[in-house]
């Protein structure tokens, strides 16, 4: 396995045990499906010179909370009086918003930047910083993905981070339309905001 130091972020826990901890958390279909994320979020990050160790371990940690039962996630929604429309919502809104929470509790991240990717990769952000962008695209063009349009997605992803971005928002939109799913707010809002810059 590629080891990868995160010089430049304080951590309370050095990278082996971090995956030791998300290993008891995750299947190993998952927990395999993050270390992809991290090592392709790092080349992103390295690629478009951002911030390689938070874009590697916020990619790392992204999916940590993905496998809690719904009863957890509401139960944190509630004690740390979190947005109440969250309740509306479901797992696929909450491993990354409540996750963070998650992951700050358990795993002691303090680090903004790396939560804030781990929130936002779900439903993106009108306000998304490089960090962000990095987790967000990775997560959708790891080398297991695989549906129509990846090809199109990796190919954005090379030529501009902000079409890769706007591409993946508007794939999310029209897959949840197409299922009748509802759609959480800040997705409608990352997608108009993402669209109108015209990158597509
Ligand atoms: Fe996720
Ligand atoms: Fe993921």
């Amino acid at each position: 396995m590629t080891k990868f130091n995160y010089e430049n972020v304080k951590l309370d826990l050095d990278r082996d045990k971090l995956i030791n901890r998300m290993k008891t958390q995750l299947s190993d279909f998952r927990f395999n499906h993050c270390l992809r994320v991290e090592k392709t979020s790092r080349g992103l990050a390295a690629e478009y010179k951002i911030d390689v160790d938070r874009a590697g371990l916020a990619g790392l940690l992204h999916d940590y909370a993905k496998e809690r039962s719904d009863e957890e996630f509401i139960e944190v929604i509630k004690s740390k009086h979190l947005d109440k429309n969250l309740l509306n919502y479901g797992n696929a809104i909450w491993h990354g918003i409540v996750g963070a929470e998650i992951i700050k509790d358990e795993l002691g991240i303090y680090d903004e930047d790396v939560l804030n990717a781990v929130r936002r990769h779900t439903v993106g952000s009108t306000n998304m910083t490089g960090v962000d962008k990095c987790v967000f695209v990775a997560d959708f063009i790891e080398p297991e993905r695989d549906f129509p349009g990846i090809d199109k997605a990796r190919k954005y992803a090379e030529k501009s981070i902000d079409a890769a971005v706007a591409f993946e928002l508007k794939h999310s939109v029209a897959y949840l339309v197409k299922k009748n799913r509802v759609i959480y707010p800040t997705t409608f809002d990352s997608y108009n905001y993402w669209i109108a810059k015209g990158e597509l």
